[in-house]
């Protein structure tokens, strides 16, 4: 059974990559779409041309997790594409976030990205791709969101690592990095958009499309519009702390 999994598929860009890969790849058998909101993915499954298994997970939580590595276990599916979308960040200074929210970042974004990426690996097959989707936020330690951007330095670095490792194998891992993104991340940030991200902000349709191309194409990284790309390359040459005063 050839499949696509995505998480965080029951808003955002998540939902997006399911509408799109459902779209362009027709040939998989299923499609599986992980997140907590049971209801919103059901009506993406209802949406979408591919055969959709709705999985309720809370990826932060290891009882769940197990669950998730035991229906690999009775499935034996054939993981084609893997997404991993699911992610939160809160912005405001460190001393003002609370502790169960910042490690809560670092659950999500780090530990359950990798573990769900460890427990797929087994099943995905030589000419598969995956998609970590990371944050233009890796590029540069961002005060104010301090540990949503660490997080994101993470995904960065674990997937170019992945990427090598992986090469033998033939499977392909392509970093996702937008800059702002039209979703409902800025309400669970609990933030205004700041002007200088509103002139910047991307619409999901267009990141995941670009973020499937380059995929497609076995690129390490997906960076979507001019102004992010400025960034990554800023954040490669010019002095961090002189950069933090700007972003
Ligand atoms: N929007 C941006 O500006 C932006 C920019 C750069 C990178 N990103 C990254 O893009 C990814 C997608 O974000 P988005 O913009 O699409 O935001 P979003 O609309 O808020 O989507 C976040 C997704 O993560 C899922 N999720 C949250 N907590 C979870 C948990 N404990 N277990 C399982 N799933 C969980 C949510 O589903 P449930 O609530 O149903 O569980 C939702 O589907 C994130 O990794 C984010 O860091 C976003």
């Amino acid at each position: 059974m050839k499949i696509a999994l995505v998480t965080g598929a029951s808003s955002g860009m998540g939902r997006e990559f399911a509408k799109q890969i459902s779209a362009r790849y027709s040939k998989f058998d299923e499609i599986w779409l992980i997140a907590r909101r049971t209801e919103r993915m059901e009506e993406i499954a209802a949406e979408i041309k591919l055969n959709s298994r709705v999985i309720s997970l809370d990826l932060t939580n290891p009882e769940e997790l197990q669950d998730f590595k035991q229906l690999l276990e009775t499935q034996q599916p054939d993981i084609k594409l893997l997404v991993n979308c699911a992610g939160y960040g809160a912005t405001g200074p460190c001393e003002e976030i609370d502790c169960d929210t910042q490690l809560g970042m670092i659950d999500l974004n780090c530990r359950a990205l990798t573990a769900v990426t460890t427990l797929c690996l087994p099943y995905i097959s030589s000419n598969s791709r995956i998609i970590q989707v990371g944050s233009a936020a890796a590029f540069i330690p961002q005060p104010d969101f301090a540990v949503y951007a660490a997080t994101k330095a993470y995904v960065l670095s674990y997937s170019r690592a992945l990427r090598t490792e992986l090469k033998s194998r033939k499977i392909s891992v392509t970093c996702v990095c937008p800059g702002p993104v039209n979703t409902e991340f800025f309400d669970v940030a609990g933030t205004k958009v700041k002007f200088l991200k509103k002139m910047v902000m991307a619409e999901p349709e267009d990141v995941v499309e670009q973020a499937i191309k380059d995929a497609a194409l076995g690129n390490a990284l997906s960076i979507y519009g001019k102004p992010m790309k400025l960034a990554y390359i800023a954040g490669r040459f010019l002095p961090h702390k002189l950069l933090m005063k700007f972003f």
